[in-house]
């Protein structure tokens, strides 16, 4: 599985893993990122703006208000990401960082330290096959068998050329025309087995 590095993403590495790192009531408001400031004592919530109009990112939000944005909300929130997506990009966890006053450098230890969590994968495309309930009952797992097959790659996983990454996620809010497909942050609807097959047949064909 591709994880990147945390000196790439610009941060300091695994300081806040969860064995070893600040708890939450140690965070310093001198790390808090930009998006939050401190006014007469307070500290003023100015929330970063969603990473991109994707509906997603706004289920993941309600889910974080409902929580009341509290850095204690870290690991749900990433579930959350992960659950849409199919992985953590740099992306989410700058976003997820600063929407929980968290530094990212403990977003980024959380992430790397349990193995349920999958950084972006290193493939140059990626298929993320729904498998929540609605696609499940139009054939998801079909697609995603056909896919498995024509691939020979299974979930979490990347082909040997590094050409594809294939992931599934349980719903992407998109259930009106389940069974529905993510390729390359593109979702499509009402996708079959071989509509799937003939998709993905083009990112290796394109591959020099
Ligand atoms: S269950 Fe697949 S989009 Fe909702």
């Amino acid at each position: 599985m591709g994880h990147q590095d945390g000196t790439a993403l610009g941060w300091k590495g695994k300081e806040g893993l969860p064995s070893g790192g600040p708890s939450t009531h140690e965070i310093n408001l001198a790390d808090l990122s930009k998006g939050w400031s401190k006014q007469g004592g307070q500290v003023k919530v100015v929330k970063p703006p969603l990473p991109s109009p994707d509906k997603r990112w706004k289920i993941i939000d309600a889910k974080m208000r409902k929580m009341g944005y509290q850095p204690h909300a870290l690991i749900e929130t990433l579930h959350a990401v992960q659950e849409s997506f199919g992985y953590l990009d740099e992306v989410a966890l700058r976003w997820v960082a600063k929407s929980l006053r968290v530094p990212p450098s403990k977003v980024y230890g959380v992430s790397t330290f349990y193995n349920f969590f999958t950084l972006k994968p290193q493939g140059a495309h990626t298929c993320v096959v729904c498998l929540g309930t609605a696609c499940y009952v139009k054939s998801a797992s079909k697609i995603l068998e056909a896919i498995e097959v024509f691939t020979k790659i299974k979930p979490g996983e990347t082909t040997p050329d590094r050409q594809l990454s294939l992931l599934t996620v349980r719903c992407i809010g998109a259930c009106g025309i389940a069974p529905a497909v993510v390729y390359d942050g593109n979702v499509s609807g009402r996708v079959t087995p071989e509509q799937a097959t003939e998709k993905l047949k083009g990112y290796f064909s394109h591959a020099s």
